[in-house]
């Protein structure tokens, strides 16, 4: 299987391949409890699980040849999150799937920089890993999470709970043809 690591632009943003740089405002991100709030238990994360993390995700670029780009705002030069692909294993009972999701920096919050990203990730999803579908989870109270899907043209597919936790979630799901037919812009 080929191991490739592609790079994608947006207007604003370079999504890329990680650095070992990238761990010092991953884990100022995610030791933030308000972008924490919907995440798995709710708890903020440590910096050895950060580091932990983001070993994984370099590793399941490696495997899988598709996974989380690190976004960088262009006019900045910083790491303001992610946004990507990844394999919803939390949830059993939509396996076989594989999930777009996003997380950005509180002060990255707000601008259109989460749909903009994920814009161009579904084009990768879709175009270039030629998946038939893509599904996105979130808890049930994460409104702005839901308005990107819902931005995005994912539909609500069910709401169910995470074993690992019990937290409440939606499920949207978003197929090739459906996001096609809206890139056509013909409606139908
Ligand atoms: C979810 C997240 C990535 C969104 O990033 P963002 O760049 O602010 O998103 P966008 O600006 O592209 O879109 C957000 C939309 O949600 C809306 N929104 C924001 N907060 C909202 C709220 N509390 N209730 C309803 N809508 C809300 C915004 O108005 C915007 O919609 P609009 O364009 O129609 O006005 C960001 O909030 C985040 O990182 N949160 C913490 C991590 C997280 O929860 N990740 C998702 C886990 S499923």
């Amino acid at each position: 299987m080929p191991i490739r690591h592609p790079e994608r632009r947006t207007e604003r943003l370079w999504l890329r391949q990680w650095r070992d740089a990238d761990l010092e405002p991953l884990a100022e991100m995610d030791a933030d409890p308000d972008v924490m709030r919907y995440i798995g238990d709710g708890s903020p994360g440590t910096r050895e699980q950060t580091a932990a993390a983001l070993g994984r995700v370099r590793a399941a670029w490696d495997e899988r040849g598709y996974g989380l780009f690190a976004a960088e705002d262009i006019a900045t030069g910083e790491l303001i999150g992610w946004v990507g692909l990844a394999v919803p294993a939390f949830l059993p009972e939509i396996m076989p799937a594989v999930e777009i999701g996003w997380r950005l920096r509180r002060r990255s919050w707000g601008r259109g920089h989460a749909t903009e990203a994920a814009r161009e990730v579904l084009a990768f999803a879709f175009d270039e890993v030629g998946l038939d579908h893509v599904v996105s989870v979130c808890h049930v109270d994460n409104h702005a999470s839901t308005r990107v899907m819902t931005k995005l043209g994912l539909k609500f597919d069910r709401t169910t709970r995470v074993p690992a936790h019990g937290q409440p979630v939606h499920v949207m799901r978003l197929s090739r043809e459906d996001h096609h037919r809206e890139h056509r812009g013909d409606g139908g």
